[in-house]
């Protein structure tokens, strides 16, 4: 098993990465939480593959564990559900002295987190990742959220979990498209700050659980030190900004990961057309998304993205964050007015003809 300890100003939690560690999920909740009472909260493709060996080491271990499951799928992050989650709770007379827990991936852990830092002022909940996005990403770090109709991720809280129990043995029945998608992160993390991932990752050489480590090791340094996104964690969102420009005109056909690989991709070619970056690096980064299996280039036009981007993006006091990289390893934000974010998506779509 490896470990890697988050140290966030509000909190301070273990992320345990291993093959089987569901087995011992029971003892590490009663562990981390004190809890006697549980609800498990999973999806409807998770729950029949993973739910019986959770429920029953939970009840292994003296808890009392509930359970609730919801429809797959990023609608699932709505308002009703949380609802509907919120009045099982008090149903079962829940209290704070009792605790959640997300197995699944980003959606389930979205809503259990959101979900435990608001039923009663805040109850503890364990992350249990079961995707390769959730285990590097969604799991770690405390952003919750729900959707709204109107827009992704509108209603959230910043809320730490108590554990995250990452069993990579989960991964194996993942679909390779949602693979794909999770390795769009990893290797963002790579570009972001790790040349040596990187270089790991081009040849191929590695295990599943030392990349996770890798990233969540890199995430956990990042939130140390700006657990509410004002500074470094913005880091995060390389690729990010075009990427939720295509995810939004794609009508979500494309995975979230899929459109940060081609994000990544454009921001990277946006940088060497600019001098930023240089063309060996962006070709090596376009190289490594291409042998992973994602998309590096958009159909959309300049216009519909440019639109896309003011609609979704805020600009705080006139500028947006962009995450321009400089070298692969080494990122730098940019604060841009929407006139300099038009050039950088223009150089980022030149010569993007598929
Ligand atoms: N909180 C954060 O910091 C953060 C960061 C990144 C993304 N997110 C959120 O995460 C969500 C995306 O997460 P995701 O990519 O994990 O998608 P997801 O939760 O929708 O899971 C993807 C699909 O895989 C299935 N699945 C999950 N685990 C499986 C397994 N082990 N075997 C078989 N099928 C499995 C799910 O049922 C679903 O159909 C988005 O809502 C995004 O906004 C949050
Ligand atoms: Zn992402």
């Amino acid at each position: 098993m490896r470990t890697v300890q988050v140290q966030a100003p509000s909190a301070d939690y273990e992320v345990r990465i291993g093959a089987g560690l569901l087995a011992g999920l029971g003892p590490a909740v009663r562990e981390v939480t004190g809890a006697r009472r549980c609800m498990l909260v999973s999806g409807e493709n998770v729950f029949p593959l993973y739910g019986g060996a959770a429920l029953e080491s939970l009840r292994a271990a003296g808890l009392q564990a509930e359970f609730a499951v919801f429809p797959a799928g990023e609608g699932t992050k709505s308002l009703a559900t949380y609802g509907d989650l919120l009045e099982r709770l008090t149903g079962a007379r829940f209290t704070r002295g009792d605790c959640l827990v997300a197995l699944g991936g980003g959606v389930t852990g979205d809503l259990t987190g959101f979900t435990a830092a608001t039923y009663q002022r805040g109850v503890p909940y364990v992350q249990v990742p079961t995707t390769l996005l959730s285990a590097v990403d969604a799991s770690v770090g405390g952003k919750t959220a729900l959707n709204l109709p109107a827009a992704k991720n509108q209603v959230g809280a910043f809320y730490q979990p108590s554990l995250v129990l990452c069993d990579t043995d989960t991964l194996a029945t993942l679909p390779d498209r949602e693979l794909r998608s999770g390795m769009a992160e990893v290797i963002k993390y790579a570009v972001l700050g790790d040349a040596d991932l990187f270089d790991t990752l081009m040849c191929g050489c590695y295990s599943m659980e030392e990349v996770i480590e890798i990233c969540v090791r890199m995430k956990a340094g990042i939130v140390a030190e700006d657990e509410t996104d004002r500074g470094r964690r913005r880091l995060l969102n390389l690729g990010h900004t075009f990427g939720h420009a295509v995810e939004s005109k794609s009508a979500y056909r494309l995975t979230h990961g899929e459109c940060v690989a081609i994000g990544m991709a454009m921001i990277c070619r946006a940088a060497v057309r600019l001098g930023r970056l240089d063309a060996a690096s962006e070709k090596a980064v376009s190289e490594l998304l291409e042998r992973a299996g994602l998309p590096t280039r958009t159909d959309f036009g300049q216009e519909e993205l440019f639109e896309t981007l003011l609609l979704d993006k805020k600009f705080d006091s006139g500028k947006l964050h962009l995450v321009v990289p400089r070298a692969v390893g080494w990122c730098e934000t940019l604060a841009v007015t929407p006139e300099e974010l038009r050039r950088w998506l223009e150089a980022g779509l030149d010569g993007n003809e598929v």
